[in-house]
């Protein structure tokens, strides 16, 4: 059966050692208290990587992952980061179409389906988000919206590269906002994802695929999200940030 996930996304905060701080304090805690089969998985900053992989080192409940990667394999991209050099430090994840990505650096379906290639081929697993803006909600476009993030982005793959992918819901409305999806508004767009993957792929591909709620999710509204029966786990931002409070988010599977 699919696994558990509860992944924290640190977009751009912590400084080095306010990041190494707080995932010290964030393994000691997994260690002593978290009693399930869910992965705990950190996507951190590139400059903290390699650092937090060395931490984690022993402890088998939790992962790490960046949250970007270049489509190219290498070249002359000054700035940017690859798949590979992600691979080599021993990152196991990484973050791809985030809605922030979307919006303030141009990507498009057709690049993310590019980054999720090279990801694939380097052996990392993507985490790949998708979610609608509140006007596309308010339109009622967004199961279009969804199916299309989903054809363009990831359903060029065949069944055994897909097997490795996260898809993470997050509508764009509640990010960051305060304002969570429902958990039936929640529930309803994973059940349909799964519906997609089950008539691209097969219904075994779709109920081993780990479908992932984002957006103001917090220690207090995770519970009744995470007991829906298509949601299996978070995709945690400003909460990801607090020690207890993302490794309480995590306990909801014990
Ligand atoms: P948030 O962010 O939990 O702060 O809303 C979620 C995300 O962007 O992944």
């Amino acid at each position: 059966m699919r696994k558990k996930i509860v992944a924290g996304n640190w977009k751009m905060n912590l400084d080095y050692n306010e990041g190494l701080g707080v995932f010290s304090e964030i393994i000691n805690m997994v260690k002593d208290e978290v009693t399930g089969t869910q992965e705990a998985v950190i996507c951190s900053p590139f400059i903290h990587l390699h650092s937090l992989v060395q931490l984690a080192k022993g402890y088998s409940k939790v992962s790490l992952g960046a949250q970007n990667a270049h489509q190219a394999e290498s070249g002359a991209y000054t700035g940017e980061i690859s798949a590979k050099m992600i691979k080599s430090i021993g990152a196991a994840y990484v973050i791809l179409g985030h809605s922030e990505r979307r919006q303030y650096f141009g990507e498009t379906n057709e690049l993310l389906a590019k980054k999720t290639d090279t990801a694939l081929a380097n052996d990392l697993r993507p985490i790949f988000c998708i979610g609608e803006t509140l006007q596309e909600r308010e339109a009622n476009q967004y199961f279009n919206i969804i199916k299309s993030q989903l054809v363009e982005g990831v359903f060029h793959l065949d069944a055994a590269h897909f097997s490795k992918l996260v898809i993470a819901y997050e509508p764009v409305w509640a990010i960051g906002t305060g304002v969570t999806a429902s958990s039936e508004q929640a529930q309803e767009i994973h059940a349909f994802i799964r519906k997609e993957i089950a008539t691209k792929y097969s219904q075994e591909v779709a109920d081993n695929t780990t479908i992932l709620y984002g957006g103001s999710c917090n220690p207090k509204n995770a519970p009744e999200l995470f007991a829906q029966p298509d949601i299996d786990g978070g995709l945690i931002g400003g909460a990801s940030l607090k020690s207890r409070d993302f490794v309480d988010i995590v306990k909801v599977f014990n």
